[in-house]
């Protein structure tokens, strides 16, 4: 499939964009700074916090799992049977306590962190999915 180009310029703190790319869901999350401070203080609670076991690219194996901290790219597809998981911006802490923003699986309740890190105790194995993606101006990412 074809790379998909993603102009995030309106895109506010928060906000979540979809495409599709190679018939997949693909999310940009513009994150905010709560967001990413957020990321260091539930690893212990992570079943691969430096996602040494996952599928991204060399370039995202940081804390953040993202060329730059703000914007989070990642196909939208729960690692455990294929369901797509809802993105709770600011009501994640009904999943786990103390974490305000993240992603539920609907299906058999698989929770990731704002990074796609997954929590354990949950049936999804791994972290979600980061897949190739490059900026080709400050507004626009290429992805694929
Ligand atoms: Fe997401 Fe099973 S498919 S928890």
């Amino acid at each position: 499939g074809a790379p998909v180009e993603v102009n995030v310029s309106k895109l506010q703190p928060g906000q979540m964009l979809r495409v599709e790319w190679r018939g997949k869901p693909v999310w940009v999350v513009k994150r905010t700074d709560e967001m990413l401070a957020q990321l260091a203080k539930h690893e212990g609670q992570l079943r691969d916090a430096a996602s040494e076991n996952e599928q991204q690219p060399q370039y995202a194996t940081n804390q953040h799992r993202s060329i730059k901290p703000e914007y989070f790219v990642a196909v939208g597809i729960c690692t455990h049977l294929g369901c797509s998981p809802q993105y709770l911006a600011d009501s994640f802490s009904a999943q786990v306590e103390g974490v305000p923003s993240g992603f539920f699986c609907p299906c058999h309740g698989s929770k990731f962190d704002m990074a796609g890190r997954v929590f354990q105790s949950v049936p999804a194995p791994l972290n979600l999915v980061i897949p190739p993606h490059k900026y080709l101006d400050e507004n626009t990412i290429l992805v694929g």
